[in-house]
């Protein structure tokens, strides 16, 4: 997944008589931010600009249009890492045109390459981790003087201390509650380019998010590698994290990401459901595999039988809940036999929503040193067999919103639709033809077409 964080600004560099700078005239410099990855990222990518607003910095459009340009860097497989060098690469003219210009690479490959990224790339005048998006500000300021820099030390502070930063009032938003992850799945980059785990204190989630209802958002997601292993420094799980929420908060929905299958609990099931009202109804809940013996030499921490009774016990806990999975195909030593055990786990449990993926050795992970890999021909084969069979199964699972009426909470009007878009409490993304005034409502919708990637309706 690619996401360019984009704004309709034109920095006063380029247009001085149409912006005003906010610290007394001061020209307004642009810095253009792409992203690539996890919602964490996403998430990062927003923080960043919202420091650099403070130093004077306006988002950008383009590169084109930039005095600062961050590439904001996923190595969970191989080919996002790819993708760094190119853009770096694209950026060689618009260097040579303006030597002013800047040009740095956050992120998870930044975390592990460090300054070894400065070494094979002179184009870059900087790079910083995932730990150290908040001293964006004071490496500005060192670039300012012409000198090259890199921050990537993990911050081993416990617990946890950040505040979500907003540039804009929105109607969704982001809010970190851990970072890090101490699972070590055996594919697995994120431990070492995220540190160890750490959880924020629940009264600062609470009061953060008190802030952000404050500022009009109606929905939050609550971000972790593993939120079910959320512990705040007082003692509360992720459980009670969400009771504190619903209870202190006029939060009007509540979303998280990501869930593991071996921590999520019939307890954390039985509030979803005492909730509903805030908590939503969709649970993400990576499998990876349907096979057993894969789970095992992937470090999951489950088997297939216990995923299975886990799904279930979610649908029978939460009726009507939506879930979804990722899937790793071609692990090492993956059989065909045990390749099909993960098609037959797309019929037991009805997934509305499957991301796949061919594995990709990463680097520092126990499963870049087995032996025994699958072909690059077979892992196409079997992505693509899964995904066909997705698509089916989405399709048909799409079917059942027709005629149903989904609490729709829009967000913002489709600029290729033209038609309002908001999501169901499902995350169904759902469309229809609206007054803008209705942005940040919570509206009830008759779905008139279903199909996997989303839903068409009316206003009820
Ligand atoms: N913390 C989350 C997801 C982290 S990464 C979890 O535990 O599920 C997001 C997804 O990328 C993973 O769920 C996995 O399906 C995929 N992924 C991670 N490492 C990978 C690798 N080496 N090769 C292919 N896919 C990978
Ligand atoms: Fe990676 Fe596993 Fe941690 Fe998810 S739980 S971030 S897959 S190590
Ligand atoms: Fe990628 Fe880092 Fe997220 S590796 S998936 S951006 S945690």
């Amino acid at each position: 997944m690619r996401i360019t964080l984009n704004d309709d600004f034109v920095p006063q560099s380029l247009n001085p008589s149409d912006v005003s700078g906010p610290s007394g005239g001061q020209l307004l410099k642009g810095v253009f931010v792409s992203t690539y990855g996890c919602q964490m990222n996403v998430n990062d990518s927003e923080r960043m600009l919202a420091l650099l607003e403070m130093m004077n910095y306006s988002s950008v459009a383009a590169p084109e249009l930039a005095d600062l340009i961050i590439i904001n860097s996923c190595s969970v497989r191989e080919k996002p890492v790819h993708k760094v060098r190119s853009e770096v690469g694209r950026y060689r003219d618009l260097k040579r045109k303006n030597p002013a210009l800047r040009i740095g690479v956050g992120g998870c490959v930044a975390q592990q390459e460090k300054d070894s990224l400065l070494k094979d790339m002179p184009l870059l005048d900087f790079v910083f981790g995932t730990d150290s998006i908040d001293l964006l500000p004071e490496i500005v300021s060192t670039l300012e003087t012409g000198k090259k820099v890199v921050r990537a030390r993990f911050d081993h502070q416990s617990p946890y201390h950040i505040q979500t930063l907003l540039r804009e009032t929105k109607v969704t938003a982001f809010v970190n509650i851990m970072k890090g992850c101490d699972n070590f799945c055996t594919f697995c980059v994120v431990p070492f380019t995220r540190g160890r785990e750490r959880s924020r204190p629940l009264d600062q989630v609470v009061k953060d998010v008190q802030s952000l209802v404050a500022r009009g958002v109606q929905e939050v997601t609550l971000l972790g590698q593993n939120v079910n292993s959320y512990r705040s420094a007082c003692g509360a799980d992720f459980a009670q994290l969400l009771l504190a929420l619903c209870e202190s908060t006029l939060i009007k929905r509540i979303r998280f990401t990501t869930s593991h299958p071996k921590d999520f609990d019939l307890n954390l099931a039985k509030v979803l459901q005492a909730h509903r009202d805030k908590l939503m109804d969709y649970i993400h809940l990576p499998a990876q595999s349907g096979s057993s013996a894969i789970l095992e030499r992937m470090n999951r921490g489950y088997t297939r039988e216990a995923y299975i009774e886990k799904a279930q016990m979610l649908m029978s806990e939460i009726p009507g809940v939506a879930l979804s999975t990722d899937i790793i195909v071609g692990f090492p030593g993956e059989s065909e036999s045990q390749f099909e055990e993960t098609m037959e786990l797309l019929d037991i449990v009805p997934f509305e929503n499957v991301y796949s993926f061919k594995y990709s050795p990463r680097p520092l992970t126990k499963a870049a040193r087995f032996t025994d890999p699958v072909s690059e021909e077979l892992m196409n084969q079997r992505l693509q067999r899964l995904q066909r069979k997705q698509a089916q199964i989405a399709e048909s699972l799409a079917q059942k919103y027709i005629g149903r009426s989904l609490e729709v909470l829009v967000e913002n009007r489709g600029q290729n639709s033209g038609r309002l878009c908001g999501r169901s409490t499902q995350n169904r993304l759902t469309q229809f033809a609206g007054d803008d005034a209705l942005i940040g409502q919570t509206v009830k919708v008759k779905i008139l077409q279903a199909h996997a990637q989303n839903l068409q309706g009316e206003l009820l």
